[in-house]
């Protein structure tokens, strides 16, 4: 079997020695359920933390620790071991395996075929907080980057020895996550991407305004799958309390007109520009500088029509590649041609709005001039990558 969303097959799991270990096992269990066929190695310390049982039992295959295995016919578990692997994952990484690594030694099965290795390699550091923070780590950690082994992680938070700071390992779910972001195709490498995402804010007075109910959850994912493919990623953001997407240039803004100027700096340096955000189409004229007091009379609202961003951008003599998004509640694909067509889009995503606000799985609909394509009902995060796939194959079917 093989890993939908990156082609990976085969997977080394190497565990050292830290309490972390114990996270090791949850970890082995994703990584199969995600289709991976995971060969653990443990180093001698780690069998103090877990059972080698543990992972037999959850990967099918027996665990390797040492570099004598008679298991291993020709003798050489370690040139075995990595010869087949699609990657080696070590999760926890110990300071003490990062010291080793970052030396070129060779003194157990698993310092010994990271060395012998033809695939990435990726560490998950594991580790009370001055063991991270100490010169020597962090001079080994320099070293590592140097030599394109990738660090997911550490967080920050509640550690094992009752301190709190860096060097706890990322939870499995994040690690898995932080693996396939890792081996996502670079598509866009080097494409600056500008986007919008969220909805706007437009003032009423002080204290209330209208907004809609975009959770932003598209376009920040759209932004991180965007990232993964090596892209260059701006977002212009409006208010959703969401977490910025590492690695992204985040400019946040409130209201529409705001939104305009941003995208308006920004606009002649992008390749792509994605507009994601659901912008009001309306702002109050004259909102109140203080907080309107409530009386007995009809309070009228003068809304005067906020400028189309997407349309703005379509209508420069260069516009880069752009993508619209038509959120609607009835005719949706009639009516996002018609949009398309309209803003002069090479490309418009289609969803259903009753299904899409705030929700964590939608059907997509991609309409371009070779037609209509599905994209079935998934989460946002592969929806998004899906999505970044179809761009870039339209955007780079069009570059010289
Ligand atoms: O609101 P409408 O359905 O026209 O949105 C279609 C596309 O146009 C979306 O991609 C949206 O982000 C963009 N848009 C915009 N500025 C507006 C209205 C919509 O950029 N004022």
């Amino acid at each position: 079997m093989e890993h939908k969303s990156t082609g990976l097959k085969r997977i080394v799991l190497g565990i050292t020695g830290g309490v972390a270990a114990y996270k090791a096992a949850e970890l082995a269990r994703l990584l199969v359920k995600r289709g991976l066929d995971v060969q653990v190695v443990m180093t001698q310390a780690a069998s103090h933390f877990i059972g080698a049982a543990t992972f037999q039992a959850i990967t099918g295959h027996p665990v390797f620790a040492d570099l004598w295995d008679e298991r291993v016919d020709n003798g050489m578990a370690h040139i075995d071991l990595s010869r087949g692997a699609d990657a080696i994952l070590v999760a926890p990484a110990s300071a003490d395996f990062l010291a080793k690594l970052a030396q070129g030694r060779a003194d157990d099965l698993l310092t010994t075929l990271c060395l012998a290795r033809d695939c990435p390699l990726l560490a998950a550091p594991a580790m009370n907080r001055q063991m991270w923070e100490s010169p020597a780590t962090q001079r080994n950690l320099a070293r590592l980057a140097e030599d394109e082994i990738a660090m997911l992680g550490p967080a920050s938070g509640e550690q094992a020895c009752g301190e709190t700071g860096f060097g706890r390992m990322l939870e499995p779910e994040h690690l898995v996550d932080d693996l396939e972001a890792y081996f996502q195709p670079k598509r866009l490498k080097g494409v600056k991407v500008l986007m919008t995402a969220g909805p706007t804010y437009e003032a009423i007075d002080a204290v209330r305004g209208i907004t809609n109910r975009s959770s932003g959850k598209m376009g920040y994912a759209l932004a991180r799958a965007a990232l993964e493919a090596g892209a260059e990623v701006t977002l212009v953001t409006g208010p959703t309390g969401m977490a910025t997407p590492e690695g992204a240039q985040v400019q946040h803004v409130v209201s529409a007109q705001q939104m305009l100027e941003a995208v308006e700096v920004r606009i002649g340096e992008a390749d792509i520009f994605i507009a994601v955000a659901a912008v009001a189409d309306y702002y109050v004229l004259n909102p109140s500088e203080n907080k309107i007091k409530k009386d007995a009379h009809i309070l009228t609202l003068e809304l005067a029509p906020n400028p189309d961003i997407l349309a703005n951008v379509t209508a420069k003599a260069a516009p880069p590649f752009c993508v619209g998004f038509a959120a609607e509640s009835e005719n949706l694909e009639e009516y996002a041609e018609l949009k398309r067509k309209r803003k002069h889009l090479p490309l418009i995503v289609a969803n259903d709005v009753k299904e899409a606000i705030g929700s964590d799985s939608v059907q997509l609909i991609l309409l371009d001039d070779a037609g209509r394509h599905v994209l079935e009902q998934a989460d946002k995060r592969t929806q998004a990558r899906r999505l970044i796939e179809h761009i870039a194959r339209l955007y780079n079917a069009r570059r010289p």
